[in-house]
């Protein structure tokens, strides 16, 4: 397999599922590559059908072997929100500014054990014969009340890692690679992939 096209416009994203493809010799290309790809709502009720949807509208789009993501944070607290609508917590046109600042507001006065929280991501894998498969993975954590860091994207400098002792946003992409919802199920999918390709002959 020559080409793997990631179906998202999110640059925190692509950074990280380009930087855990590196090793393998697969040119990656995503959604900001196509002058004007289709909109995909998003309005599965779960990662899952919302990643499955993203990998097999692009496919069938680009005829190209995709991956489709669909990733969110879980707050014990908010009784597991914002989930699906992460990305949109804050307004329709949000910015991770802004749903970091609500975060912060919804979870003020909230003591700090009762702060637990997860990153969920689900990848799907669709080729021009249709969805393949989706793998999960998830990653504990606990929301702070103030911002830590500048690294990563979304929700990470809210984001506490207990084993570290820090954010994702004051830990290196390194440690996140090791740890993330996103990086287990890669590692998922990696498996998956090796059979397609045995399977395929591609
Ligand atoms: P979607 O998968 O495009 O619907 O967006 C997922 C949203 O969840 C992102 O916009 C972020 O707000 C949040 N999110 C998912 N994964 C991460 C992560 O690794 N770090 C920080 N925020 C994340």
């Amino acid at each position: 397999m020559k080409e793997l096209l990631i179906a998202t416009k999110n640059k925190g994203k692509v950074r990280e599922l380009a930087d855990l493809l590196k090793p393998f010799d697969i040119k990656v290309l995503s959604l900001l590559d196509l002058s004007s790809p289709p909109d995909i709502v998003e309005d599965g009720e779960t990662f899952r059908v919302n990643a499955a949807k993203k990998a097999v509208a692009i496919s069938i789009y680009t005829g190209k072997p995709v991956l489709g993501e669909d990733s969110g944070l879980e707050v014990d607290a908010l009784g597991g929100k914002p989930g699906v609508y992460s990305a949109r917590y804050s307004d329709p046109g949000a910015t991770d500014e802004r749903n970091n600042d609500k975060l912060i507001q919804e979870l003020s006065g909230v003591a700090w054990e009762k702060r637990t929280a997860r990153y969920r991501s689900a990848i799907a894998f669709a080729d021009d014969d249709g969805l393949i498969d989706v793998v999960e993975g998830s990653c504990e954590g606990i929301i702070t009340a103030e911002r830590r860091g500048t690294n990563g994207f979304g929700y990470d400098p809210l984001f506490y890692i207990p084993q570290y002792q820090k954010t994702f946003g004051e830990l290196p992409l390194e440690i996140k690679q090791t740890l993330s919802h996103r990086a287990e199920a890669f590692r998922k999918f990696l498996k998956l992939l090796e059979k397609y390709l045995v399977v395929t002959g591609r």
